[in-house]
């Protein structure tokens, strides 16, 4: 793998890395990175790949609250780490605070989290149209009774939770300031904020002043900003631009996990970049995919799963469209040998064709909503008397 030194001028010269680590309740992150959240890619294969990376703290795909407490096997695959992955952090979406309270309270009692995230940031409409996700901060009473019933459930064994959340519905109804606040209050050890509104979804870019707001608005805890973190730079640009405490990556590391080398050098004041030609590429797709043979226990489904992360990790590089088409259909590891043959393994580092944006991206989205939700920022009765049922088996986003 090709590590270089990037020489730059004083103009360009990206601000000193000056964060101390990040304090999340009893947890110390010495590099102040969260790898965020991603239903179908943060499986303890990638998460693996991250941590051999950089440092930092690594969150599972999320889970939804009422499949952990019926114990669906799935919950449980996403909540099985390796025995060397500490600390253990845990996303769990949910819309019924007492079912909420429970999935948390069998996290910690069964000992399987050391840090627990709440979602309120999933735009997807299938999670929106419930109430769920981004657009629940609305409903100012329900998010503070879901926050104090993690809040509570995990207090016993020293759990911090923290809340991940999105701006609010739309630009005419915002929440995160006083959702960041009312968490605060409730006892929560962190808020990460994306800086997007359901609305907006993935399209145009993240609002790095509303992460800044949030930052000047919490003042007691540490304030994680995240969205369109594309490299190392864009990550100490954030924390100047914004002066959160940390950051957290999405998209920027898929398909590219020594991203998190980039991060933790960029944070330790070093100008050190991993600059992989393809025949390192092609050494990651292949460990990667041996990884999530052994986190599926089913070559079939392992290949499968790694068919999108063929895209991200070729970004870039020349393979003709063929052989690409080829990759995204791949399913066995025999299979991938073949194709992984067939690169020019010479290939050096492309530069900015592997760089920038890559992942989802796409155009604003009008919210579904919960018939008559922007009508009160309480919960009628009507809605309440529903809420266990409102949660759907749902994966993120
Ligand atoms: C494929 C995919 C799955 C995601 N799943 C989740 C999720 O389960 N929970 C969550 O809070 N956010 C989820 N997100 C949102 C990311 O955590 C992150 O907030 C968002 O991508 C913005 O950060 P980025 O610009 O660094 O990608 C997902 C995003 C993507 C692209």
């Amino acid at each position: 793998m090709a590590r270089v030194t990037t020489t730059t001028t004083a103009d360009q010269r990206a601000p000193a890395a000056v964060l101390p680590p990040l304090r999340i309740g009893p947890l110390q992150v010495d590099t102040p990175v969260v790898l965020a959240p991603m239903a179908g890619v943060t499986n303890a294969a990638f998460r693996r790949l991250c941590r051999e990376s950089g440092a930092g703290l690594y969150v599972a795909e999320m889970l939804t609250s009422r499949a952990l407490v019926e114990r669906s096997p799935e919950s449980f695959r996403i909540i099985a780490f390796e025995p060397d992955e500490v600390p253990r952090s845990v996303q769990v979406y949910g819309v019924d605070p007492a079912t909420v309270g429970a999935a948390v309270r069998l996290l910690v009692e069964e000992d399987r989290a050391d840090h627990v995230d709440l979602n309120f940031g999933c735009p997807v409409p299938k999670v929106t149209r419930r109430g769920g996700g981004a657009v629940l901060p609305w409903k100012r009473d329900l998010f503070r009774s879901i926050v104090t019933a993690a809040v509570q459930a995990a207090a016993p064994r020293g759990v911090p939770v923290t809340v991940k959340m999105r701006k609010g519905i739309d630009e005419d109804h915002l929440t995160f300031v006083e959702a960041g606040l009312t968490a605060q209050d409730a006892g929560v050890a962190a808020v990460a904020l994306h800086g997007r509104t359901a609305a907006d979804y993935y399209s145009g870019t993240a609002d790095w002043d509303a992460i800044a707001a949030l930052k000047e608005a919490v003042t007691d805890i540490p304030v994680l900003g995240n969205g369109d973190i594309w490299s190392a730079e864009d990550a100490l640009a954030m924390v100047a631009h914004t002066g959160c405490d940390g950051v957290v990556v999405g998209r920027g590391c898929q398909g590219r996990p020594w991203l998190f080398a980039d991060l933790a050098a960029a944070f330790a004041g070093s100008d050190e970049r991993v600059r992989p030609g393809l025949g390192h590429v092609a050494g990651v797709v292949r460990r990667h995919a041996e990884l999530m043979v052994d986190h599926f226990g089913e070559e079939d489904k392992a290949l499968r799963e790694m068919r999108k992360h063929m895209a991200w990790y070729l970004k870039g590089y020349v393979v003709g469209g063929e052989l690409r088409a080829r990759f995204g259909l791949v399913s066995s590891l025999a299979e991938l040998d073949d194709l992984l043959a067939e690169l020019d393994l010479d290939q050096l580092y492309p530069g900015a064709p592997a760089e920038g944006q890559r992942g989802r991206a796409g155009s604003p989205k009008k919210p579904h909503l919960p018939y008559g939700w922007l009508d009160s920022r309480e919960l009628s009765d009507e809605f309440r008397r529903d809420l266990a049922e409102a949660e759907l088996s749902v994966s993120g986003g």
